[in-house]
């Protein structure tokens, strides 16, 4: 096996044979939100299929693809589609692409994701600007022998969403009049939903959101320096508070929301 400098490295080159130039900033678009890489302007698509090295997407609703370009007046590299860890790929797949942005030059990736709500002030539909996250997978992308070129042994995550960004975005949100929620997204491995007593014991814990991705990418985000921002679109709620879950209403409700999520997404871009 390649190291996986090796691999990183690979896949960036080809990458910027692609014209991938100038990059300051990452998006990982969730469930349901990948729409917002359609207005990226002057777009380079780039199927994931064929990049060295990087996985492929087998979840409906996924484009599967980067987009370079420019969106709210950054350079940005937007990523149709992520990869979980309940398809079955291990974490240094999920958490490549985090790993090919940074040798690509970002210097902060903005998280997205379809997030079950706990928090009782949250209704289906709103916002949550991430503040913090709860891992709860049992198992960490950074387990094994590490590489101090990539990142420290043992990697603080004080701080594993900026502050300063998150003061930025909620003006932003206050400029747009938005109800933008605040809260700890707490990760599960999925891809069962959660118990309603799993929720009970996740609400008590401290979270306000719960969802199958984002822990591992953010995780490698800090490992490599970057600085995080993380917005999740709260879809339903959790376990126990509505009668039944489905994949279909995450669906439905991203679908509802995308607007506003978009809008919010690049006012954040021109404002950081
Ligand atoms: Cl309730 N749980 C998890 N793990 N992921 C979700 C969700 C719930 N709702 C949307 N995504």
């Amino acid at each position: 096996m390649e190291k996986l400098q090796e691999k990183i490295k690979q896949a960036a080159s080809f990458i910027r044979e692609k014209g991938v130039g100038e990059i300051e900033i990452g998006l990982i678009l969730g469930s349901g939100l990948g729409e917002l890489g359609d207005e990226v302007e002057n777009a380079i698509q780039i199927p994931y299929e064929t990049i060295p090295n990087f996985p492929t997407s087998t979840v409906e609703g996924h484009a599967g693809q980067l987009v370079y370009g420019t969106l709210g007046g950054k350079k940005v590299l937007a990523m149709q589609g992520r990869f979980h860890y309940y398809e079955g790929y291990s974490l240094e797949m999920v958490t490549f692409p985090v790993r090919v942005m940074k040798a690509l030059g970002i210097h902060s990736v903005i998280v997205t994701n379809a997030a079950g709500g706990l928090n009782l002030d949250f209704t289906p539909g709103e916002l949550m600007l991430i503040t913090d996250q709860i891992n709860f997978t049992g198992v960490n992308p950074l387990i094994g022998p590490n590489d101090n070129e990539m990142g420290v042994r043992f990697t603080d995550m004080s701080q594993a969403y900026d502050k300063e960004y998150q003061e930025i975005v909620r003006n932003v949100a206050k400029e747009m009049n938005l109800d933008l929620k605040e809260g700890v997204y707490m990760g599960f491995t999925g891809p069962t939903y959660e118990t309603p007593a799993e929720i009970k014991m996740a609400r008590v814990i401290g979270a306000d959101a719960v969802g199958m991705s984002t822990v591992p990418e953010v995780i490698v985000a800090r490992h490599s320096g970057l600085r995080v921002i993380g917005v999740s679109c709260i879809t339903n709620l959790a376990a126990g508070m509505q009668a039944s879950l489905n994949h279909a209403e995450v669906v439905e409700t991203t679908e509802r929301v995308k607007e506003s999520f978009k809008t919010l997404v690049k006012n954040i871009l021109a404002s950081i």
